[in-house]
């Protein structure tokens, strides 16, 4: 089979290092992909977004499956584009068409679907410029801290945990009438604080049945201790210790069916990961937020886990005969830790040449923000390098992660030294 993966990062790395052990895929190709991804596939200069050359590409290199990456192409409908012409539509694309990808794409439709489907999630409820002031009305009502979410995508930054009422008011006023996220806060959603530690649980889904990968728990702030600004993730490990048997049980029949069948009975088609931000409040499981893509740097420690051929489970999803498809997990954990860019998630400077991932021992390196130059392989964005190790248990994993990125130099790297170590 010709396999197209669409994206760039760490889990795109990750994808591509686990789908070229299958012997089922005999050429693989990512697009645009990054300096490690050569490593397992031939990279393909194109952006991701550009779906016509996506396109294009795909019936000239005759591919087979085609795995969508990042949310950014799901939720400007990639998907559909491919089902929307008579030459692609028979290629099929691992990811759900727009109007799935709103559960991600808009906070405020995946607040009423959860709503809708009785699925555990913090009350809340959405504004626009010509609600404003209900919206100032309401905020006293939702306890403190508030929660506010720009509805539409905003890389990451449009949720806002505002500890007093005076802040909220100004914060909501931005938003909505200054548009703060631009288009992305022209809906607000005001929502209750829920207090806990969050996990991130995946579901493939084919619109009709599912599996539940791994789960893990990433690490967002920059510093030590949870201290400081938030990233894309510094890091991750899996299993999550705390999401024991009783807990992934409550998860199981509280959220994943509810979701996978709340998608059916409203007639939306979904084939591809669901991921569900959870908050474990006292051993309940709540739904913080759904992406409609797997996580980054979670995909860095769940992939190393599934021992089953992930093109057979992609082939379920494709062929709607996920049942029938045989999903074995590693019992072992992994630990995954992000170098990244001196400065990030600040202003920071690519183009620094990385050395030593020769000299790494037990951890496989999955490559994100790099780009190959003059056969030298260059920093090209904020989060480079994702160190995972798999190990008999959490200690031994973490330990050998960071032992493994302390192998590896280009000018400014840092990495965060106590991932996981609150688990343990
Ligand atoms: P999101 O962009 O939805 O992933 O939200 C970013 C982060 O904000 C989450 O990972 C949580 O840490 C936090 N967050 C979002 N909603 C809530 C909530 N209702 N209560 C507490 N923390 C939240
Ligand atoms: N690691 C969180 C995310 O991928 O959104």
């Amino acid at each position: 089979m010709n396999i197209l993966i669409i994206g760039s990062g760490g889990r795109e790395s990750a994808f591509a290092w686990k789908l070229a052990q299958s012997p089922k895929c005999s050429n693989l190709f990512i697009a645009p992909g990054n300096a490690g991804t050569g490593q397992y596939g031939k990279n393909v200069n194109i952006k991701v977004n550009d779906f016509a050359a996506l396109g294009d590409f795909a019936l000239s290199n005759a591919i087979n499956l085609v795995l969508v990456g990042p949310e950014e192409p799901l939720v400007k409908g990639i998907h559909d584009y491919f089902l929307a012409d008579e030459k692609l539509k028979n290629i099929p694309v691992i990811g759900p068409q727009a109007e799935g990808a709103q559960l991600e794409g808009s906070k405020d439709f995946s607040k009423q679907f959860m709503f809708r489907n009785n699925i555990p999630t913090a009350a809340s409820k959405t504004f626009t410029l010509d609600t404003l002031q209900q919206g100032l009305d309401y905020l006293p009502t939702a306890g403190l801290p508030i929660v506010l979410k720009a509805d539409g995508l905003a890389a990451g930054k449009g949720v806002l945990i505002c500890t007093t009422l005076e802040e909220a008011q100004l914060e909501l006023k931005a938003m909505l009438a200054d548009a703060k996220f631009g288009d992305a806060s022209s809906s607000v959603v005001i929502e209750q604080f829920l207090s806990g530690i969050e996990l991130s649980v995946f579901v493939l889904s084919d619109g009709k049945n599912y599996k539940i990968l791994p789960e893990a728990k990433d690490y967002k702030r920059i510093g030590e201790g949870d201290t400081g600004l938030n990233t894309g993730g510094m890091g991750s490990i899996s299993p999550v210790p705390f999401a024991d048997a009783a807990f992934m049980q409550k998860v199981e029949e509280r959220v994943v069916i509810p979701t996978v069948n709340g998608l059916k009975k409203e007639s939306i088609p979904y084939k591809g990961f669901i991921f569900i931000g959870l908050m474990n409040c006292g051993g309940e499981p709540w739904v913080i937020e759904y992406n409609c893509r797997m996580g980054d740097p979670e995909t860095e420690s769940v992939m190393p886990r599934i021992e089953s051929d992930f093109v057979d489970l992609l082939l379920g999803v494709a062929n709607e005969n996920l049942n029938t498809v045989e999903l074995k997990i590693s019992p072992k954990t992994a630990a995954t830790v992000m170098c990244v860019a001196g400065g990030y998630p600040g202003e920071y400077v690519n183009g620094q040449t990385i050395t030593g991932i020769e000299n790494v021992r037990d951890s496989i390196v999955f490559q994100a923000g790099t780009k190959s130059e003059n056969s030298e392989i260059k920093t090209a964005g904020g989060r480079v390098l994702a160190v995972t190790t798999v190990q008999n248990n959490l200690f031994e994993a973490l330990q050998h992660a960071t032992a493994d990125a302390a192998r590896i130099y280009y000018d400014g790297i840092y990495f965060r030294r106590d991932i996981g170590f609150d688990l343990i």
